[in-house]
């Protein structure tokens, strides 16, 4: 949703055998196996007038991610997981626009078996029993009729089925849905939310979300946003709903789902507040709450209003080896968080979560951001100042490998390197330097507040800068995000 998608990169040919073309219900005959999608190259032409919705949403770096033709504006998801079995049995229901007219489209989905899908054209008439075709993680879906472009459309998926996470391509770790011994740990960044609902599996599509998840009575199921009424137990079954009313990525989902013990309350400012965790990190859960609200209250105070409605953390015994910024819901993998991560993950509710990027390669704008925020709590804190931080890291030898990863552009196989953090936090302080306090500060909030609830690039940063302290910052960007070797001037 929103404006500033990315254009799709290209259209590949799939084509149905329709048999009938009645709109209601009518039932399309299964699809006719054809080539399976295609990966979209950059060197196609753009999308034809009509046609299949890419395979990808056109991150270069990330083909398969995401898809095109169409642009997500909300998603309700109907869960209902049983730690026990390990099923999952899902009916999402996808609201959605075609950015030209479809002949079919495709979704993100890795595994599970579909049972049925069903697209509306916005009004009562839905096309159910549709013919869909998979291929690896790509769906996708024929209507009987072609969806016109700039119609609103609804695709309704009931599938089910074990979900399995993505483990570890590269240095990604286990991400999107991992089972635990009590229920589940989702943290889906970059690409894992495929593991547990179908959806435009990419930061460049933000959508609304409600959650509707039914879990065995005496287990807590976690999601963004705040829960609309009580949880309802019925039948030794609970559901509990949320809804996260601001614009939310995929990756930021989760339904973490187990035992959990709960803090709830408000921040000094009035922001709702809820921390969550495993009974094995139940010392945690007084530190976490207290600091979560306090970091939430002062970043507001630094980077501009919170943008969302409820702050928190969660901490849940899977040892991920990392924490996930999920939206309202930072996650916390098996240890217990100190104050530094805390703020890291909640600076990320401005960086990464209210601004996005729109290509993979952006990541500094997220993680960069992140970690200068770790310096600027400790600067706030009468601990090491930024300054002194940057020093240490800047001293770093000439061969360590922070010198030869530019940060600027992020690597699809080792995207969460340490230069994209560390070296991405240093650019700032490079640039607070130069630019001085009052500007740099300036330049964060009036930075939040442009595209607040949208996304971002690299280029619009350094562009503001320039603009805000009328200064030539190609030469700062240059050594600091996009060359090889330690700086030595900016
Ligand atoms: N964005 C997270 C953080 O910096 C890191 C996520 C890492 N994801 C992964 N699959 N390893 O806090
Ligand atoms: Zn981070």
């Amino acid at each position: 949703m929103a404006s500033g998608r990315p254009a799709v990169a290209a259209t590949t040919v799939l084509l149905f055998a329709l048999g009938c073309s009645g709109a209601g219900e009518t039932g399309a005959p299964a699809a006719q196996s054809t080539a399976p999608p295609g990966i979209a190259s950059p060197a196609s032409p753009p999308p034809a007038a009509a046609g299949p919705g890419a395979p990808g949403i056109g991150d270069p770096d990330f083909p398969g991610d995401g898809n095109g033709g169409y642009d997500v504006e909300h998603y309700a998801l109907k869960l209902g997981y049983t730690p026990e079995s390990r099923h999952l049995s899902g009916v999402a229901t996808i609201k959605a626009k075609a950015l030209h007219e479809l002949t079919s489209f495709n979704l993100d989905l890795s595994g599970f078996t579909i049972e049925r899908i069903s697209v509306s054209d916005g009004g009562d008439s839905w096309q159910r029993g549709l013919a869909f075709e998979r291929s690896g993680d790509e769906l996708t879906v024929a209507p009987v009729n072609p969806i016109p472009a700039g119609a609103a459309f609804t695709v309704e998926v009931v599938y089910a089925g074990e979900p399995k996470p993505v483990r570890g391509s590269s240095n990604l770790g286990t991400y999107g849905f991992i089972p635990t011994r009590d229920g589940a740990f989702v943290t889906c960044e970059p690409n894992g939310a495929k593991t547990w609902f179908p959806g435009n599996d990419h930061p460049a599509d933000k959508a609304l979300f409600d959650f509707e998840i039914t879990v065995p009575a005496g287990l807590t199921a976690l999601a963004n946003g705040e829960l609309d009424g009580e949880p309802v137990t019925r039948d030794g079954k609970t559901t509990y709903v949320w809804r996260e009313k601001h614009p939310m990525v995929t990756y930021l989902a989760t339904m973490t789902l187990g035992r959990f013990e709960l803090r709830e309350g408000e921040t000094a400012s009035g922001i709702k507040n809820l921390a969550a965790v495993d009974p094995r990190y139940r010392d945690s859960l007084d530190d976490l709450y207290t600091l979560s609200g306090k970091i939430t209250d002062h970043w507001a105070t630094v980077f501009g209003p919170y943008p969302f409605s409820s702050t928190g953390g969660v901490v849940d015994d899977f040892s991920a080896g990392y924490a996930l910024e999920n939206q309202t819901k930072p996650m916390y993998g098996g240890f217990d968080p100190d104050e530094d991560i805390i703020a890291h993950e909640l600076a990320h509710q401005w960086f990464g979560n209210s601004l996005s990027i729109t290509r993979w390669k952006d990541l500094w704008l997220n993680e960069g951001f992140a970690t200068y925020s770790e310096w600027i709590w400790s600067e706030h804190q009468g601990k090491s100042t930024a300054e002194q931080i940057f020093r240490r890291h800047y001293s770093a030898d000439d061969d360590d490998p922070i010198w030869s990863y530019p940060p600027g552009r992020a690597e699809p196989d080792d995207l969460f390197n340490n230069s994209v953090y560390t070296r991405g936090g240093m650019a700032l302080h490079a640039l607070r330097q130069r630019i001085g306090d009052q500007v740099f500060f300036d330049l964060l909030k009036t930075w939040t507040t442009d595209h607040k609830y949208g996304y971002v690039t690299t280029e619009e940063f350094i562009a503001l800068a320039e603009r805000l302290s009328g200064k030539q910052l190609d030469a700062l960007f240059d050594v600091w995000l996009f060359r090889q070797g330690k700086p030595a001037t900016w």
